[in-house]
């Protein structure tokens, strides 16, 4: 099969496709599946870089999120069978920026057909992380007033859409006008631009009361004014980060706010299966829809790392296509 493979890490350039790559081979409680687009996440940007906390031995094929179709079952997977369209997330894939892959049925969940193979591989690591940064994080409830701080990216716009499909007052911001009217268009009753030198006092303006929830995409620029941004109560949850900043303990005494770290890959079982309920429920009544900014072809995996870590000016998710 064709495949991504990794032989050391280091800059994009070390995503070379190999047209000759074996095959993965099916266990009993593995499923075996096509893969059709595959979803590119900025962590897979560090780890390729070799700078993340946890690496895997080398070499490997990257990827956890995707969609595509069902080839194969093992004889002890029940809830799939050959020809059914799907899409998946979790560590546990073998490695998705591929034309086939495997995976634990836990982690595989069914694409219905109004979502399109690209859509579907842009659901996985984006909208479960925007479902709990929101939800087991923050505490969202309907009504709460929630920031998404970096809302016209690929986690952003699901927790846009994931908020206000939950009755929540859902305020956004983006660098861009093109990337304020997307995250206008998926549910945010305001949104502010990131990069205007006073867009810190047009949403003190707007929200003098606070945030009851500020779900942060990077926080090592935004923390020490979102403390100031929290109502009482109000709880920050970091989602992204890309260095340290000073922040003043202080602000959160007197309104007894938090601030709480989101790591998709602590979620436990139970999780996982509640956060996919959801997803899919929402996907099904139609609250749900991703949105895809770039499609590159798979042999060009190493474009699509540059797009996701270097481009400015986010519109959704950059996704690979396998033809
Ligand atoms: N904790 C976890 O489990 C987890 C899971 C998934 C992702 N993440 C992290 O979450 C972050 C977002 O991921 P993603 O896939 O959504 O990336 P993405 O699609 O590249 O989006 C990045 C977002 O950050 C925004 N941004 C840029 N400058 C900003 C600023 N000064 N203030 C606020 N926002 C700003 C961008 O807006 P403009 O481009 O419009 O300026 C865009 O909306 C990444 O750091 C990623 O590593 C963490």
């Amino acid at each position: 099969m064709r495949a991504i493979v990794v032989q050391k890490f280091g800059g994009p350039e070390v995503l070379q496709l190999d047209s000759d790559y074996p095959k993965p081979t099916l266990a009993d409680n593995k499923v075996l599946l096509r893969v059709r687009c595959i979803g590119v996440n900025p962590v897979e940007t560090y780890i390729r870089a070799g700078t993340y906390a946890r690496l895997p031995q080398l070499p490997y094929i990257p990827g956890n999120d995707g969609a595509g179709t069902v080839e194969a079952v093992g004889s002890g997977v029940t809830a799939f069978k050959p020809g059914d369209r799907v899409f998946w997330t979790r560590p546990d894939n073998s490695g998705s920026y591929a034309e086939y892959c495997t995976s634990n049925e836990s982690s595989i969940w069914s694409l219905p057909d109004s979502l399109t193979f690209e859509q579907g591989a842009a659901l996985g690591v984006p909208y479960f992380t925007a479902y709990r940064a929101l939800f087991a994080k923050c505490k969202a409830k309907p009504g709460d007033r929630v920031l998404i701080h970096g809302a016209s990216g690929a986690v952003g716009l699901a927790a846009v859409q994931l908020a206000a499909a939950r009755g929540v007052h859902v305020y956004g911001t983006a660098g861009t006008t093109e990337g304020m009217k997307l995250v206008q268009n998926s549910g945010a009753i305001e949104v502010f631009n990131h990069r205007s030198p006073d867009y810190v006092q047009q949403v003190q303006a707007s929200n003098p009361g606070g945030f009851n929830g500020i779900v942060e995409m990077l926080a090592n620029v935004n923390l020490a004014q979102d403390l100031e941004w929290l109502a009482p109560t109000g709880i920050a949850c970091v989602v992204g980060c890309r260095g340290s900043i000073e922040i003043n303990p202080r602000l959160m005494m007197g309104k007894e706010s938090s601030v709480v770290g989101c790591a998709l890959n602590s979620a436990n079982e139970a999780d996982w299966k509640e956060m996919g309920a959801a997803i899919t429920a929402g996907i099904a009544k139609g609250h749900l829809k991703p949105i895809v900014s770039k499609v590159f072809p798979l042999a060009d995996a190493a474009s699509a790392h540059k797009e996701v870590i270097e481009s400015t000016g986010a519109m959704g998710k950059v996704v690979l296509a396998v033809d």
